[in-house]
């Protein structure tokens, strides 16, 4: 009954898109279930082509992985529709029952809430206020929209029984521990705890069956929106070094700073992984790059990554090395670190 938990170690956009499309393609999960909501844009490279996914699970690569929103979620109908048909998933995606819905005056009110919008940077989706909604009880929810009834599971028992089958399940997390709002830097954060345990809960999973949990960092931190972000290079500092990205969702030049071990080892507390995957080793060994065994990282990058898996006290055991998916560095099976 494997269960793997894939969650965020800072402040979101550390790569989780990539890890989850490789673990479909190599693990080949029964089911992938996608938490949090839309205001979190997951980028999977396959082949040449890009995918931003908001809501569709990160599996989708996968054709035989069954792709399903949790009962904690928020989707968005034509966001939802969008992405099914951008993904080629149609008959594949399946919505619980009681997923909350996100309807436009959720992203009116936000968008005129200027607290939200200047002040915390949020990206302005709807999902403070249809969150808000869901904790007053008067959100509508998935099986309330006749657009969703062809799509509409209890995903919980389908999870239950898949992994008493012997199926293989991937929860996929989305933002960065920092981003909890329990957990993280209140109150810049989002409206929903992005740890390990917050995730299970949206889905409606035990931790007692939890097989891993994988903390995905990224080789350096990144953060959009406003709040704290210690060591925060200057925007020249950050072309320099190619580490320039932008929001997924909004298209917001994101902050960056270097690697912050400090703030990797509360994440660990926190979340207590089983494995680490570090994405983006050639942002820091440009030697690194699209390299797919361990034996073909330059000596100093093993010897960082060597040094992240000490510190922290976990095993990195998946290395991501370039965009595609499949640039990946995959330690589980025992090649030597
Ligand atoms: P909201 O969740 O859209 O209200 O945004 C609240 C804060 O969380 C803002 O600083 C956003 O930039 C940040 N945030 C929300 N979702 C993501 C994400 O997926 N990646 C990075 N930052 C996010
Ligand atoms: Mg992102």
């Amino acid at each position: 009954m494997p269960l793997t938990v894939v969650v965020g170690g800072f402040f979101g956009d550390e790569g989780k898109g990539k890890v989850i499309s490789y673990l479909s393609l190599v693990d080949k999960p029964d089911i992938c279930v996608r938490t949090g909501s839309i205001n979190a844009g997951h980028t999977v490279n396959l082949g040449g082509r890009t995918w931003r996914v908001r809501i569709i699970p990160s599996c989708f690569p996968n054709t035989q992985t069954r792709l399903m929103i949790a009962p904690g979620a928020l989707l968005s109908i034509p966001v939802l529709m969008r992405e099914v048909e951008e993904t080629g998933a149609r008959g594949r995606v399946w919505v619980d029952y009681s997923t909350g819905v996100i309807e436009d005056r959720h992203v009116e009110a936000e968008r005129s809430d200027e607290y939200l919008m200047k002040t915390i940077g949020s990206t302005g989706q709807g999902v403070g206020m249809a969150t808000v909604d869901r904790v007053l009880r008067r959100l509508r929810l998935a099986r309330d929209f006749k657009e969703l009834s062809g799509m509409l599971t209890d995903v919980p028992r389908e999870v239950d029984e898949s992994l008493g089958r012997g199926g293989l399940v991937v929860v996929e997390g989305t933002q960065g521990t920092f981003l909890s709002l329990y957990h993280g830097t209140y109150p810049y954060v989002t409206s929903r705890d992005t740890t390990a345990s917050g995730v299970l809960s949206e889905v409606g999973v035990s931790p007692r069956s939890v097989s891993d949990i994988i903390l995905v960092f990224k080789a350096f931190v990144s953060r959009v929106g406003a709040g704290e972000l210690p060591g925060e290079l200057k925007p020249e500092e950050a072309e320099a070094r190619g580490w320039v990205e932008r929001g997924t969702v909004t298209g917001r030049l994101r902050r960056v700073a270097p690697f912050n071990v400090e703030l990797a080892k509360r994440a660990v507390m926190l979340n207590k992984p089983t494995q680490i995957a570090v994405t983006k080793l050639d942002a820091l060994f440009p030697g690194a790059r699209g390299k797919r065994s361990w034996g073909e990282l330059p000596a100093e990058a093993r010897r960082w990554v060597n040094w992240v898996s000490e510190e922290l006290g976990v095993p990195v055991t998946l290395i991501g090395t370039g965009e595609d998916a499949m640039d990946m560095v995959d330690l589980r099976r025992g090649e030597a670190a």
